[in-house]
């Protein structure tokens, strides 16, 4: 289960204020549940995760097999929503060095249509040249320019190279169900498609067919990581605020705001987690950075950047507070050994693990930033496996619903993502 320590906050708030906020909290709880606040049509995720059936999953896991057994690589074609949260799963849950491995048997999965670098798309289509392709295409709207881009140059390539029935069976789009360029595509050249529910906005979708198919290419547990949400959903829903972690966190984060503290920082001690913060940034900044209010999300791998924005954190402006993302044990396990010479001065540390060092290095930095006055809270997981996975997304998720209605905005929406299009758009003479 997950745990929520905010003990380093103290100073900056105290549990009276935290508990001023529980109505508020508690509140914007019952608005989700009861789908009668802003943006209602969009709190499908509120129950997806115990909704999702094991025709579902098996749908999926075969589709899944289907592809990895005719790929050397599949890529994934998506932006925002439509992209983060099957990276995030995949990178937290794979060997850091996946793509040297010798033993590996699965095909590499890459991301296509998160930018418009030309650079990137040509380089990708390069290394693509020669290996057996697949392409999941993944756009709600079906109509996002940057990954309709990258499809357009992937399925042309495609069809060179396996003529258009055979490319067919090897492109796979999740999309909406009726609407969209995509889905009127997917109808015509009849590829498998999976649908993305009405009422699930693109970043709380990472646990629909968006995320789930690449997910389940990786070769990862889609059902442990739907239980783990499920599990967080039953435990999380009903609870009243002094056993509610996301009640709590979401409670914490206005009162801090409150204070000034207008900058959060997702923080991780295990690299395997950089792109969850990256996921993490858009759930909470599209949601909450709107009409003039709200969090900005940040994020800092750890402890490489605490020798980049570490002297910042601990002496700069005082707008900041931290969210440790804490993974209890590792996957793997290796000892410092001793050094007969020890000219490196490391002896004190032979027959320590890496990770009791790395666990002392983050306690450290809690106990310093909490000193020089930025407020720590420390999420905890026992273990990067996608019941852990699963369960933190769906704590986020929801934390991020309730936080949302508590800052007054309609977190379900985003329509500040409309400006750069509309520049853009006319600068490129679209009619
Ligand atoms: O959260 C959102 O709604 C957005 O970030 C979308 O996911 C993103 O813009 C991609 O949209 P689409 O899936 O329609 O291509």
């Amino acid at each position: 289960m997950i745990t929520l320590n905010y003990s380093k906050t103290q100073g900056i708030v105290s549990p009276s204020d935290i508990n001023a906020l529980k109505g508020r909290a508690e509140q914007s709880l019952s608005l989700l549940r009861s789908g009668q606040g802003a943006g209602s049509d969009f709190v499908g995720w509120l129950r997806l995760p115990s909704q999702v059936s094991a025709a579902d999953i098996s749908a999926l896991t075969e589709a899944a097999q289907r592809l990895c057994g005719q790929s050397d690589v599949i890529v994934a074609a998506g932006i925002g929503g439509s992209y983060l949260g099957a990276k995030a799963v995949i990178e937290a849950l794979s060997h850091s060095f996946e793509c040297l491995r010798p033993s590996r048997s699965r095909p590499h999965i890459l991301f296509a249509g998160q930018n418009i670098s030309e650079d990137y798309m040509s380089e990708l289509m390069e290394t693509l040249n020669g290996r057996r392709l697949s392409c999941i295409v993944i756009s709600k709207s079906g109509t996002t320019t940057e990954p309709a881009v990258a499809f357009r140059i992937i399925k042309k390539y495609m069809e060179r190279q396996y003529g258009r029935a055979e490319a067919a069976e090897r492109i796979v789009a999740v999309t909406d169900r009726s609407r969209g360029a995509l889905r009127a595509m997917a109808d015509r050249e009849g590829w498998q498609t999976f649908v993305i529910p009405d009422d699930v906005g693109g970043r709380f979708s990472a646990l629909t067919p968006v995320g789930l198919l690449p997910i389940a290419c990786a070769g990862i547990d889609i059902a442990q990581l739907l239980k783990g949400a499920a599990d967080a959903q039953q435990a999380l829903l009903s609870a009243p605020f002094e056993e509610n972690i996301a009640l709590q966190y979401a409670a914490l984060r206005n009162c801090l705001y409150e204070r000034s503290k207008k900058i959060e920082i997702l923080v991780n001690f295990n690299p395997k987690l950089h792109s969850f913060a990256e996921w993490w940034k858009q759930l909470f900044g599209e949601s909450e950075g709107k009409d003039g209010k709200g969090i900005f999300p940040a994020s800092a791998d750890f402890t490489t950047d605490l020798h980049s924005l570490g002297q910042y954190i601990q002496s700069g402006e005082r707008i900041l507070f931290e969210t440790f993302v804490s993974v209890a044990s590792p996957d793997s396990r290796l000892d410092i050994p001793a050094d007969d010479a020890d000219l490196d001065g490391l002896n004190y540390l032979a027959g320590k693990r890496i990770d009791e060092v790395n666990k002392m290095a983050a306690l450290g930095t809690q106990m310093a930033h909490a000193d020089g006055g930025v407020p720590v809270i420390e999420v905890g997981i026992p273990a990067l496996t996608p019941y852990s996975i699963g369960e933190l997304m769906y704590f986020f998720e929801l934390s991020c619903g309730i936080s949302g209605y508590m800052l007054g905005v309609n977190p379900f929406d985003q329509p500040g993502v409309e400006a750069y299009k509309k520049n853009m758009f006319a600068l490129l003479g679209k009619e």
